[in-house]
C-alpha cells in the first residue's frame, strides 16, 4: 500500500424529506445569496425545484439562476454563470441535478475569484486554490460527483472534454434524497448504474500490490451494485433499491476505495472522446469502451482478472488455465450490462470507425492516459476497434 492523505469532508444529508435542510445548510457553510444551477428542466416536473426554493425562501437565503446545463457540460454556460456571479456577488453555488449540473457548478466555483480563464484548470494538474463553495441537491445517482474532487467540462469551441481535480472543489454538502431519482427513466438509470461500476473498475485494476482492504471494499460494492440492480430495473420506483443504488454511486468515486493505490482512468478518457464527439450519455459511453479495455488489457495481470471473475461475478476458477477464467469474468460483465439495457459497439451509440484515428489522436492529447496500463496512440486505435 502507498502512502495517502484523505480528506473527504462533505457533508451528506441522505433519504427522504432531506431537501427541507438545503437552506439550512446554504447558512451553516457561509452562503448569502446562491446561484441555483441546473439542467434541461427535469427538477421543474418531478417538484424537487419547487421544494428547494421552498426552503431557502424559508431560510430567507436570496438566489439567482441559471438552468440549461446540458449533459456533457458546455463552456460557454459555465462563462455565463461566472459572470452571473460575479454581477450578483454570489457566494455560494447548489448544484440541482447530476454530474453534469454539478460539474458545471463545480466549474464556475473556479472561475468566480480567478484571474484568468477558467478552462486552466482543465487538463492541465493546475492546483486549485480558491473557489466559491458548492452544495448539491443530486436527482441521479451516476457521476458520483457529489463527493468527488473532480469536475468534468467539455470546451466546445477546442473540442475538448478534460477535467479539473482537486480538494477545493468537492462539495460542502450534499443532499441525497433516493425518492429524487425515481422519476429516471430506464436508460438513465442503468448508464448511471454503468458509471458508477466503471468508477470502481478505474480503482480496482491497479498495479498496487497488498492493497486488500480497498481490494474488498471494491469488490463488496460491485456485488451489491450487480444484486440491487435488476431489483431496480424490474421496479424503477422501488425506494430501496434507488437508495442503495444512490449511495453506491457516492461510495464509488468519494475515493475511499481508491486511497493508497495507483488507478487507472483509462475507460473514462478513452470514453470522454465518445461523449464530447457524439454528445451520447456517458454511461452508455463506458459501457461500450470498458469492456474492450479489458480484453485488450487482462494480459497485463491475469491473475487480476481472475480475482474479478471469481469474487465479483462468481466464476469458477480453472486453475489450468487462468486466462480463460478471466475472459469469462469480462463475458458476465458484458452480459450484464446488456441486461439493464446497455449498449456494446459503436453502432448502438451512433459512433463511426471513421473517427477512430480522430479521437486517439485527441485522447493523446493528454499527459498520460491509463496507469494500469500505459494507453498510447496505437492502443487507443485498437481499443476503439475491438468496442466496434
Ligand atoms: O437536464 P435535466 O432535465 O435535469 O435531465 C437530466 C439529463 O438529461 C436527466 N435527469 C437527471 N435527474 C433526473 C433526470 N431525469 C428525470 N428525473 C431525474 N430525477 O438525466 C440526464 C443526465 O443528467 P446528467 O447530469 O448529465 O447525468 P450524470 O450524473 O450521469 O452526469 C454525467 C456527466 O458527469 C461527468 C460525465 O462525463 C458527464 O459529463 N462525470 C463527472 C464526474 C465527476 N465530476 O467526478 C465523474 C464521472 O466519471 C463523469 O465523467
Ligand atoms: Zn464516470
Amino acid at each position: 500500500m502507498e502512502n495517502f492523505d484523505f480528506y473527504a469532508p462533505t457533508y451528506f444529508a441522505f433519504g427522504k424529506g432531506k431537501e427541507k435542510e438545503v437552506g439550512a445548510l446554504v447558512k451553516k457553510f457561509g452562503g448569502s445569496k446562491v446561484l441555483l444551477h441546473y439542467g434541461g428542466g427535469s427538477i421543474k416536473k418531478n417538484g424537487v425545484y419547487d421544494a428547494v426554493v421552498k426552503s431557502l425562501n424559508e431560510a430567507n437565503i436570496p438566489f439567482v439562476e441559471l438552468g440549461g446545463v446540458k449533459p456533457n457540460p458546455r463552456s460557454s454556460l459555465v462563462y455565463e454563470g461566472i459572470e452571473l456571479c460575479r454581477k450578483e456577488k454570489v457566494d455560494f453555488i447548489l448544484a440541482v441535478g447530476g454530474g453534469s449540473a454539478i460539474d458545471s457548478a463545480k466549474a464556475i466555483s473556479i472561475g468566480v475569484p480567478y484571474d484568468g480563464d477558467f478552462w486552466d484548470f482543465y487538463g492541465t494538474g493546475k492546483e486549485i486554490v480558491k473557489t466559491l463553495p458548492v452544495g448539491t441537491v443530486l436527482t441521479i445517482a451516476a457521476a458520483g460527483s457529489e463527493g468527488s474532487v473532480g469536475s468534468v467540462i467539455t470546451n466546445e469551441e477546442k473540442g475538448l472534454k478534460w477535467s479539473a481535480r482537486g480538494d477545493a472543489i468537492r462539495p460542502k454538502f450534499s443532499i441525497l434524497n433516493p425518492e429524487f431519482t425515481c422519476t429516471l427513466p430506464a436508460y438513465q438509470t442503468a448508464c448511471g448504474i454503468t458509471d458508477m461500476m466503471v468508477h470502481i473498475f478505474e480503482r480496482y485494476f491497479t498495479n498496487t500490490t497488498e492493497v486488500e482492504v480497498t481490494d474488498r471494499l471494491c469488490e463488496g460494492l460491485l456485488k451489491a451494485i450487480i444484486n440491487q440492480a435488476p431489483v431496480l430495473m424490474n421496479n424503477l420506483t422501488d425506494y430501496q433499491a434507488r437508495a442503495n443504488i444512490m449511495w453506491a454511486s457516492t461510495m464509488a468515486h468519494n475515493n475511499i476505495l481508491g486511497i493508497g493505490r495507483d488507478q487507472d482512468w483509462a475507460s473514462h478518457d478513452i470514453e470522454h472522446e465518445l461523449s464530447s464527439l457524439y454528445d451520447v450519455a456517458h454511461g452508455a459511453g463506458l459501457a461500450v469502451i470498458a469492456p474492450a479495455w479489458m480484453k485488450y488489457v487482462y494480459k497485463h495481470d491475469i491473475k487480476r482478472f481472475v480475482n474479478f471473475a471469481v469474487n465479483v461475478w462468481g466464476v469458477e476458477e480453472n486453475k489450468e488455465n487462468p486466462e480463460l477464467t478471466a475472459l469469462e469474468g469480462i463475458a458476465k460483465l458484458q452480459e450484464f450490462l446488456k441486461s439493464i439495457g446497455m449498449p456494446s459497439t459503436f453502432a448502438q451509440i451512433g459512433a463511426k470507425e471513421e473517427d477512430i484515428d480522430y479521437m486517439a489522436k485527441n485522447l493523446c492529447r493528454r499527459s498520460r492516459v491509463g496507469y494500469f496500463v500505459e494507453i498510447k496512440e496505437e492502443d487507443a486505435k485498437a481499443i476503439y476497434r475491438l468496442a466496434l
